[in-house]
């Protein structure tokens, strides 16, 4: 006879977190369509042309970023799922990576000509630091490494991302295109979330490893984030030397990189701080609107319609 084919039961669970990082991110649920984009084309038009073409291309970045996301790593991931509960928070992500990366198109449409929007996104293919990281991340996603999948998968989440965050941020903390900012923080508020549960996950099967896979695999992890912090601080260069921020978006991945680390079990490997990092970017990854923290709710800036059921007065023409 052939195997069982087994139903889910989400009354009985094999790890209790699975229902309840279910429940957060259906609770966070958002989409790019419900915030009001064109409201920022005043400060859009007052900005600098460097500031432009840095928005552009971190944009451009992390798009291509969830792209990988949404088409790579959710797949890869769910191939070592060991139950249909992980399975179905993966198929959460996977989308809402897709919602992510649509947001950026959204973003796009309202601020850029069709022309620039051709030109982001052939930089995007072009730019070797950035093609550097999303083929590191999707050869391993590509492998058979459950383990080494999870923790790029993390690396990703947690810090690759921040490169491009810095910029809204710092435009929100000076009060410019505060729309897209809120796009940027729901975006941050979910891989917040998604970097914590594929980070559990990994810490679970990592402490089943004999002391020495585990050390062995701790290296190989390591490595791996030396690599894409080397590739990480280039991209950097290359994208804010021009307006001079590169020092201070060096502080702010360097505690992204921390944050990704502790995510995974390890101990942070950079003397950065949240205290370190400028105040005006921190603040923005800290208010209320769309909190950062992994037991928020959704956004003030962000609510989802009421729903009624329809009664005979709605046929009333
Ligand atoms: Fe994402
Ligand atoms: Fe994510």
């Amino acid at each position: 006879m052939e195997k069982t084919y087994r139903a889910i039961n989400w009354n009985v669970l094999d790890d209790a977190l699975d229902k309840a990082v279910w429940e957060k991110l259906t609770e966070q649920f958002w989409l790019d369509t419900r915030i009001p984009l064109s409201n920022d084309l005043n400060d859009w038009k007052k900005m600098k042309e460097e500031e432009h073409a840095l928005v552009e291309k971190v944009f451009g970045g992390l798009t291509l970023l969830d792209t990988l996301q949404s088409v790579d790593g959710m797949s890869a991931l769910k191939k070592d799922a060991l139950t249909s509960h992980e399975t179905a928070v993966l198929n959460n992500i996977e989308f809402m990576e897709s919602v992510h990366a649509k947001s950026y198109s959204s973003i796009f449409s309202t601020l850029n000509t069709p022309t620039e929007i051709e030109e982001i996104f052939e930089w995007t293919e072009k730019n070797e630091y950035l093609q550097y990281k999303a083929e590191k991340i999707c050869a391993i996603y590509r492998g058979d490494d459950a383990l080494m999948k999870k923790a790029a998968s993390v690396f990703l989440e947690s810090f690759l991302f921040y490169s491009g965050f810095y910029a809204p941020l710092y435009f929100l903390g000076h009060n410019r295109l505060n729309n897209v900012a809120e796009i940027i923080k729901l975006i941050l508020r979910d891989e917040s979330v998604h970097g914590t549960y594929i980070g559990y996950k990994f810490q679970i099967r990592y402490r089943a490893l004999a002391e020495e896979e585990q050390e062995k695999l701790k290296f190989e992890i390591v490595n791996l984030l030396y690599d894409l912090y080397q590739n990480e601080e280039k991209y950097t260069h290359e994208l804010y030397d021009e307006l001079g921020w590169t020092e201070d978006v060096g502080i702010f991945l360097r505690y992204n990189a921390n944050k990704a680390l502790m995510n995974l079990g390890f101990e942070p490997l950079f003397e950065e701080t949240a205290t370190d990092v400028n105040p005006v970017v921190m603040n923005g990854i800290s208010t209320s609107t769309s909190n950062h923290d992994f037991f928020s709710q959704v956004g003030n800036g962000y609510l989802l319609g009421s729903v009624e059921a329809m009664g005979d007065d709605d046929y009333w023409i």
